[in-house]
């Protein structure tokens, strides 16, 4: 019985997080999943903006100020039978390394796409990090109440340049102002839109059937006609839904509808909860890790600090891989060798910090932490497991830091190579010269540094400009090769926070000569820690 209920509690979790490009509706559709989680009582208040309900740190105070959405990290809710988790990848300025890293925490993915906009920049770019683990994707095409692209051509588009079939679950009726609903082809019904209802779960009008007359009643005879037209093109010429092209993450199902106006969420969170993944095995250096192992095991994929200024100290997100954590249980940190008592571990049930008494592998809890936890730590009961597939993502954006008192400059470092193997930057030291350059996926990064740095390390610092547009980790299996291309390429060498060989390149045209020139040097994208 009790192994009964073990492994349903396992089963019934999806664990997903959601990518897009700023301004496509994350926000928006987080709130609405989160109504129909009945997480919220009123959708709306994710933001937080103004609001007391968030923990107000100091460098959320900052956030704040530029306006950028305060969401939570973690959001757990039940939906229908299941239990979603829903990990927040920060989007606008705070776009991070973090948003790359939780994608390797999840068991799959929702991608918002802005009809009226189509396949966007950020979208390739999380697009790419999902397919480092063939992560299964969903896909809800959002603001149709506005006007918006031929959908048959946003399927075409997501299918060239995001390289995965397209299997519409939902069509559109008009967009725009003439925006009447979709028809579920899987259902084989109508289901009608109602403008102003968003922030309630609408009692849609659903009607059976592409050719009942009730159809041509409601829609009119010039929509209706143009439905069964594309109706019949679309299943002719798109993708049926395959669940084991879904699995392998060479299909996605496709849902269309308005976050705003709450409509089509419901059937993107019914196809998500039916069709995606429970918590997937997991690679170690040892084995493969199931979910339902009875001993729990799980990584650091995430550290945040500061998120309540009552505690000062940082939280390590851990992704549970398999067994259950209950409060007061010994866990093994394994890079240091050590057991802990884990006494007072932290959930994200809907936005409140709440202490976790119990939690299951798809899970994830906060552990605190006061400097001896990394990104990329394994978790477990007593075995000596590393997980893999925890990377480092190179950075994008490039700045050299100095010292505003320059006999500080231990303290700088120090605190650089922390933070860095917190994974909240990379810092590289060129071989020529003792230039620090931080490196960072989003632009915010580089404020929340230098205030940590002031605040945790007692130094004060400062950023120049540098030219450098990009990073990449080196590796050799010569030895000689090595050697050569470290002699001959040292002016664009440097080692990172973990004394790993980097390349900087002043130029993407640079890096793509460094890699003609040097065939045998590998130029890698993500590091393992
Ligand atoms: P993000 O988190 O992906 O950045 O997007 P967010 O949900 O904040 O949405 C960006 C803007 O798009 C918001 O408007 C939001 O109201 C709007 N939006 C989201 N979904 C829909 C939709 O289905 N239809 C329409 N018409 N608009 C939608 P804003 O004016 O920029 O912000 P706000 O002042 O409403 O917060």
């Amino acid at each position: 019985m009790a192994e009964q209920t073990f492994l349903n509690e396992i089963n019934k979790r999806k664990t997903f997080a959601i990518i897009s490009h700023p301004d496509a509706g994350k926000t928006t559709i987080t709130e609405k999943v989160l109504l129909f989680g009945k997480a919220l009582q009123k959708a709306g208040t994710v933001k937080g903006r103004g609001s007391n309900q968030h923990a107000k740190s100091d460098w959320m105070e900052m956030e704040k100020e530029r306006g950028i959405s305060v969401t939570t990290s973690v959001m757990q809710f039940p939906y229908q039978d299941k239990l979603v988790n829903l990990l927040d990848t920060p989007g606008h300025e705070d776009f991070s390394e973090d948003t790359y890293r939780t994608l390797t925490a999840v068991d799959s993915c929702l991608m918002v796409i802005d009809a009226a906009k189509g396949v966007e920049d950020r979208t390739r770019k999380l697009m790419e990090v999902t397919r480092l683990r063939d992560t299964p994707i969903i896909t809800f095409m959002n603001k149709l109440d506005r006007d918006i692209r031929d959908p048959m051509e946003l399927l075409d588009e997501v299918e060239t340049e995001l390289n995965i079939a397209c299997a519409p679950i939902t069509w559109p009726i008009g967009c725009g102002k003439a925006f009447k609903g979709v028809f579920h082809i899987h259902r084989n019904e109508a289901i009608l839109y109602q403008s102003g209802q968003g922030h309630t779960i609408q009692d849609a009008r659903v009607i059976p059937g592409l050719d009942n007359p009730e159809l041509d009643k409601a829609i009119g005879d010039e929509l209706v006609e143009i439905l069964r037209e594309e109706l019949e093109l679309v299943v002719g010429a798109s993708h049926e839904f395959d669940q084991n092209l879904f699995d392998k993450g060479e299909l996605t199902p496709v849902f269309f509808g308005t976050a705003l106006g709450n409509f089509g969420v419901d059937h993107m969170l019914d196809g998500l909860t039916q069709w995606s993944p429970s918590p997937m095995p997991r690679q170690t250096d040892e084995r493969v890790v199931e979910a339902t192992d009875e001993k729990f095991s799980g990584f650091v994929f995430k550290i945040q600090a500061n998120m309540d200024p009552k505690h000062r100290d940082r939280i390590a997100f851990v992704r549970i891989v398999s067994g259950q954590y209950t409060q007061g249980m010994k866990l093994n940190h394994v890079r240091l060798g050590k057991s802990i008592s884990i006494s007072d571990a932290v959930t994200f049930m809907a936005g409140d910090r709440e202490r976790a008494a119990n939690a299951y592998a798809g899970d994830i809890i906060g552990l605190h932490n006061h400097g001896t936890i990394q990104i990329g730590d394994t978790f477990t009961q007593g075995e000596k497991l590393k997980f893999t597939g925890i990377p480092n993502f190179a950075p994008e954006l490039f700045r050299r830091i100095r010292l505003k008192d320059p006999l500080k400059q231990k303290q700088l470092l120090k605190g650089l190579v922390q933070l860095s193997e917190e994974g909240a930057v990379q810092v590289f030291r060129p071989f020529i010269n003792n230039d620090l350059i931080v490196g960072a996926v989003g632009v915010l990064q580089f404020d929340v540094v230098v205030q940590r740095l002031k605040s945790e390390y007692n130094v004060d610092a400062i950023y120049e400009s540098i030219n450098v547009a990009t990073a990449r980790w080196v590796s050799c299996k010569d030895g000689k090769k090595l050697d050569e291309f470290k002699r001959k390429a040292e002016a664009n060498l440097a080692l990172d926070g973990g004394e790993n060989l980097s390349y900087i390149a002043p130029t993407m045209v640079n890096l793509s000569l460094a890699q003609e020139r040097y065939p045998d040097i590998e130029f890698h994208q993500t590091r393992e820690h």
